[in-house]
């Protein structure tokens, strides 16, 4: 009888533990989610942030191809420069570049696409510092424009 007793409550222990480490987990789950700060939202915020995050991806895709050009700056790879310069130059011709029509922001996208034009010149013809003065050019017209998207765009909502 005493054995069956120990079994009993052994099996009730292991129980209570197995229930208390999923609640636990499950409270952990639920503080990650808060920790993350996502408040509930209408569906209209909903959708503007899922616009967003094509634009953020987009804009993403700009960095890797920026990263793949500075790579190929630095280990004198032209076909680096080259590939990361055409993905650039790609990206800025496609629809969802055109966040504003605005005449500051048209003149910061061709500022932007005459940059990589000259990186692709100069990558072609084997003209490191040509490139290296370019992907400077190029740099400059990301931050200027998004000196000016912060400025303007944002502050009006
Ligand atoms: C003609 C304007 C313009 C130019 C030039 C430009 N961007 Fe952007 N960029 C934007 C806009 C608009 C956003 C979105 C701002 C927002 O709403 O948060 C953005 C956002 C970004 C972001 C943030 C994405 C995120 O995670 O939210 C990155 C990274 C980025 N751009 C990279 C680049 C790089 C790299 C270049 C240059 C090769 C560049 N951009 C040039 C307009 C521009």
């Amino acid at each position: 009888m005493t054995r069956y007793y120990r079994v009993l409550s052994s099996i009730i222990v292991f129980t209570m533990m197995g229930i208390g480490s999923f609640v636990l987990s499950k409270s952990f789950a639920e503080d990650e989610q808060n920790r993350k700060g996502q408040p509930i939202k209408s569906r209209e915020q909903q959708e503007s942030k899922a616009s967003n995050n094509d634009l953020a991806k987009f804009m993403r895709g700009k960095l890797d191809a920026s990263s793949q050009i500075l790579d190929g700056l630095c280990t004198e790879d032209f076909r680096k420069i080259i590939s990361g310069a055409s993905k650039l130059q790609e990206l800025s011709a496609a629809e969802s570049w055109r966040v504003s029509t605005d005449v500051m922001y048209r003149q910061h996208s061709a500022e932007l696409r005459g940059a990589v034009k000259d990186l692709l010149n100069a990558a072609s013809k084997k003209n490191l510092d040509g490139a290296a003065l370019a992907w400077t050019r190029t740099t400059l017209s990301c931050i200027e424009c998004h000196k000016w998207v912060r400025a303007t765009l944002i502050s009006k909502g």
